[in-house]
């Protein structure tokens, strides 16, 4: 426990989701004090004994009484594209562009200078849910320039819980585990506390650890590499019927680094050394999801 982070509240708003629950648990191991709101409470067991409060960030006043307080805010509530079933734009509108605002005002109010804000890779593109990243980095930037707020804004990749095998797949495609998305939001809070940033950006991805010349020919050389990094992998691939992508995009992110002292743990190479110990053990891997996520 990092005792500099006691008795520091941090409200986590979309508590109960995804990434939320991820984030909210890292955050208390982290010794801050964490407080979840959301529409709904969290499933988890074990971060049900935590700070609750009810809020729909569309309605001001429940903001306001979940921010008051609060050294910082980790703003997650949205919807996005992936819900089943689809949630509509007008509510990908309102939660998001509005909710946010609500977020933005009240941090205002009480003076509350420290922020990460869950943004997506899906900025500025796709639709209105790309567009409501847009508006809500806005947000958080005059929220910086009028205040002088430390803010981090990070454009996650794609962590929609998956089955396991779907999730190996995506982790070269456009994904990204959610202990990275996690621990990147944890190290982001850090700065913002410290005041280390004005606003910093960042794309939260997965590195592979992979040369270039084998990310830009990956359906030449991917399985080739895929073998020698993980014996036995390329005949896994095949087997559970792993497509490779032609190329795997890998991003810059020796700033997160520098910056926040993040990187990425898990890549490609954790997947199949993963799958070849359960292989080994003749698990039925097909009945798996991705490490510590269920269906929606
Ligand atoms: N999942 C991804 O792949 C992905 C990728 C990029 C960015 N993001 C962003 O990360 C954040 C978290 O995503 P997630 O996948 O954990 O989403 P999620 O749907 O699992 O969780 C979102 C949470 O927000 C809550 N919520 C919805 N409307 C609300 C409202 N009006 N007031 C309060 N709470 C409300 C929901 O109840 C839910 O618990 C979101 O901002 C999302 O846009 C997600």
């Amino acid at each position: 426990m990092t005792s500099a982070q006691q008795g520091r509240r941090v409200l986590i708003t979309g508590a109960s989701g995804n990434a939320g629950s991820a984030i909210a648990r890292l955050a208390r191991e982290a010794g801050f004090d964490v407080r979840l709101a959301d529409v709904a409470p969290p499933n988890d067991h074990d971060l049900g004994d935590g700070e609750f409060v009810r809020c729909d960030t569309r309605t001001p006043a429940d903001v306001d009484r979940a921010v008051r307080g609060c050294d910082a805010v980790v703003h997650l509530a949205a919807w996005h594209c992936a819900h089943e079933p689809p949630v509509s734009d007008e509510t990908i509108f309102a939660v998001n562009v509005d909710g946010t605002f609500n977020v933005v005002q009240a941090c205002r109010a009480h003076g509350v200078s420290s922020v990460v804000f869950a943004s997506s890779m899906a900025y500025g593109w796709g639709g209105v849910y790309g567009v409501t990243k847009v508006v809500g980095e806005d947000l958080w930037r005059m929220h910086h320039e009028t205040t002088g707020a430390s803010v981090a804004l990070l454009r996650y990749h794609d962590f929609v819980p998956k089955p396991y095998l779907a999730w190996g797949a995506m982790l070269l495609r456009n994904g990204v585990d959610r202990r990275d998305v996690a621990s990147a939001t944890v190290a982001a809070l850090h700065g913002v506390m410290e005041h280390k940033v004005d606003v910093f950006r960042s794309i939260v991805h997965t590195d592979h650890g992979m040369p270039a010349s084998v990310a830009g020919h990956f359906a030449d050389q991917g399985r080739a590499w895929c073998d020698e990094q993980v014996p036995g992998s390329a005949e896994l691939l095949d087997r559970y019927g792993i497509e490779l992508p032609t190329q795997v995009e890998q991003h810059d992110l020796t700033e997160a680094d520098r910056v926040l002292g993040w990187r990425p743990r898990y890549g490609i190479v954790d997947f199949l050394a993963d799958l070849r110990r359960r292989d080994a053990r003749g698990e039925d891997v097909t009945s798996l999801w991705a490490p510590g996520q269920t269906p929606e």
